[in-house]
């Protein structure tokens, strides 16, 4: 990791130089909701105010990076958690920086990298939870939610919404989006994944609800249905099936 602290103490902590310099070009001293020339594509519902950003010095450099704005205190334990999730090896949105001591009202920033090829689940079920992609959702969210449990990562707000799925051949895969909850420890108390599993089948229930257009009875048994399919596809992955 590199780090360098700026004139006006701004300090800017990323994964290489060179990601550090690209970093420092961005106007900091002001909030990221009034920086000009950013992306302002959909990603979905957020507390923070979180932009995608274009940062490249040439055109074939270009890379989108996503920038969260939070406090100073959360995005660096947030960034220090995505780092233990790469160096883990575990699917999640890929750090590259983290910014503190900026004057705005909000004085930290983390910088990802935006994963692509990726949808949200509101994108891919937009016909609601009867479509034929919800199944692969489901069991990419529940395969996540079983992985990041063996590897002992507390999500502590699992949700669909803090989820990105890439498609592939086999159906989809679920990526970890928003860390700022998690806890890694060497391994997870039985209490401690039960928890996580609740609430994920509860926030995962209420997204489902929200995604449906009607009030058919066929769509609340079709939330049913994913409820017990995301806890039995999970139980079975971690071996309690
Ligand atoms: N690296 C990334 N690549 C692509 N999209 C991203 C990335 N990071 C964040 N997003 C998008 O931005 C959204 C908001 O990010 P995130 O969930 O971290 O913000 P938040 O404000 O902490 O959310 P919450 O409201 O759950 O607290 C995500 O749902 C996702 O759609
Ligand atoms: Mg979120």
């Amino acid at each position: 990791m590199t780090g360098v602290r700026g004139a006006r103490g701004v300090h800017i902590a990323a994964v290489d130089d060179d990601i550090r310099e690209r970093l420092a070009t961005l106007p900091w001293d002001r909030p990221l909701a009034q920086w000009d020339g950013v992306q302002f594509g959909s990603l979905g519902l957020s507390r923070h105010t979180v932009r995608a950003v274009e940062c490249g010095q040439a055109e074939a450099l270009a890379e989108t990076l996503i920038i969260k704005e939070t406090d100073e205190g959360r995005a660096g334990d947030e960034y220090r958690l995505l780092c233990s999730l790469r160096d883990a090896g575990q699917p999640a949105v890929r750090p590259l920086g983290v910014v503190t001591g900026r004057t705005t009202p909000t004085a930290g920033a983390l910088i990802t990298q935006r994963l692509t090829p990726a949808a949200r689940y509101d994108e891919i079920l937009r016909d609601g939870p009867r479509s034929t992609a919800a199944h692969s959702v489901v069991d990419a969210f529940a395969g996540l939610l079983a992985r990041l449990h063996q590897a002992g990562f507390f999500w502590g707000d699992a949700a669909l919404s803090n989820t990105l799925f890439s498609p592939g051949q086999a159906g989809y895969t679920a990526w970890l989006v928003d860390a700022e909850t998690g806890e890694l420890h060497p391994r997870l108390s039985d209490g401690q994944t039960a928890h996580d599993l609740q609430l994920a089948r509860l926030n995962m229930a209420g997204e489902l609800y929200a995604s449906t257009s009607t009030a058919a009875e066929a769509d609340a048994a079709a939330v049913r249905a994913l409820d017990s399919r995301l806890a039995e596809t999970y139980r079975s992955l971690v071996g309690q099936g």
